[in-house]
């Protein structure tokens, strides 16, 4: 009984948010550390959480993993113990983990599940682990799983600082109820995306624009880091979306070495495009909202808390043509604690 009770440490359970990039990680220079090639500003999504729960338990053969009520793809299972190795590592144990997860979102909605996965899963474990990291640290080892995860752990707005190893975190830029910006995801079918992020980040140095995007992005983040800073809508807005087209102009003149076949990596489905049409109307027409897109169609609104109900009433009317959903967010909370540890 005492030897049971010493090999299974307490389950911890943490919460996360996605973050939406407002400006974009695109392209690696390090693809092994996860280092990026350009710093990148972020916004949690207080609308999707990923829930997770970690228990160390040296009675376990191998770590298992649950992922929405159901087994994982052999592929998710070893992304995620390979991430439960790097913090048995830093805490000096070899006992394997039972972790559940589950996500308020669904699956390929063009809503990053890894960065809140990841976020979530590296908060619980290593609080299960019995570390308590600081945030800059929590945030380097989150990025280690996944990239973008490490704009998941601090509150509100965040920028990822390139780095050159332990110093490539996110760093709070405001909290949260620093601005109520509201964040309206449109969403189509949801279907696995025919080329992933990471290939995605592989091939945009292969693109004839690709350093023309670097040089401009100093610029760009200065504006944007300002904007949100000053909560200037109108000078964010227009930046975010040129910066998310800068993104996609890029993945369309990229080369993916895997695939000769293709001329270019093409995320946008109609909708999408049918609804980049619909913003420019709507901002003609007096209501002023902007996109940005990540890397598959869905599209993601941004408008002032005065404007949520006027937008949703516009995509509302937009949507009975295209289909699709929608999914309302704030400004959200990071990574945290919600219950054990
Ligand atoms: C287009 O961080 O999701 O969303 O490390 O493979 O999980 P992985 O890649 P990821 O890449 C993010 C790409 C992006 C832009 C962004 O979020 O900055």
């Amino acid at each position: 009984m005492g030897e049971g009770v010493k090999s299974r440490l307490p389950a911890v359970t943490a919460m996360a948010h996605p973050n939406l990039a407002l400006v974009k990680y695109w392209g690696q220079r390090d693809a092994a550390r996860q280092l990026p090639l350009n710093a990148s500003i972020s916004v949690n999504l207080s609308g999707a959480t990923t829930t997770t729960t970690v228990q160390f338990d040296a009675a376990l053969e191998q770590d298992e993993l649950e992922l929405n009520g159901a087994p994982p793809s052999p592929a998710a299972l070893a992304r995620v113990s390979a991430h439960l190795q790097r913090i048995r590592d830093l805490a000096g144990s070899t006992a394997c983990a039972r972790v559940r997860s589950r996500n308020s979102f669904p699956a390929g909605i063009g809503i990053a599940s890894s960065a809140a996965g990841f976020a979530a899963l590296t908060l619980a474990g290593t609080r299960a682990a019995g570390l308590t990291l600081e945030a800059r640290e929590l945030s380097a080892l989150a990025r280690l799983g996944s990239g973008s995860a490490c704009r998941s752990i601090p509150d509100g707005f965040a920028e990822w600082l390139v780095g050159s190893g332990e110093d490539s975190y996110a760093v709070q830029l405001a909290k949260p109820e620093h601005w109520n910006l509201q964040i309206v995801t449109v969403y189509f079918d949801p279907k696995p995306k025919a080329i992933s992020s990471l290939e995605g980040h592989r091939a945009a140095p292969s693109s004839p624009f690709f350093e023309a995007r670097l040089q401009q992005l100093g610029e760009t983040l200065n504006t944007v880091r300002r904007a949100v800073l000053e909560r200037d809508f109108g000078t964010l807005g227009m930046a975010v979306e040129r910066e998310a087209l800068s993104l996609h102009l890029i993945a369309m003149s990229s080369r993916v070495a895997e695939q000769p076949q293709l001329s270019g990596i093409y995320y946008w489905q109609p909708q999408t495009l049918a609804l980049i049409h619909a913003v420019q109307r709507w901002r003609t027409e007096g209501l002023e909202v902007y996109f940005t897109l990540d890397a598959g169609p869905a599209v993601h609104l941004l408008v002032e808390a005065a404007n949520r109900a006027a937008l949703l009433e516009a995509v509302g009317g937009a949507l009975g043509e295209l289909g699709g959903q929608v999914l309302v967010s704030a400004p959200g909370m990071g990574a945290r604690v919600v219950a054990g540890g």
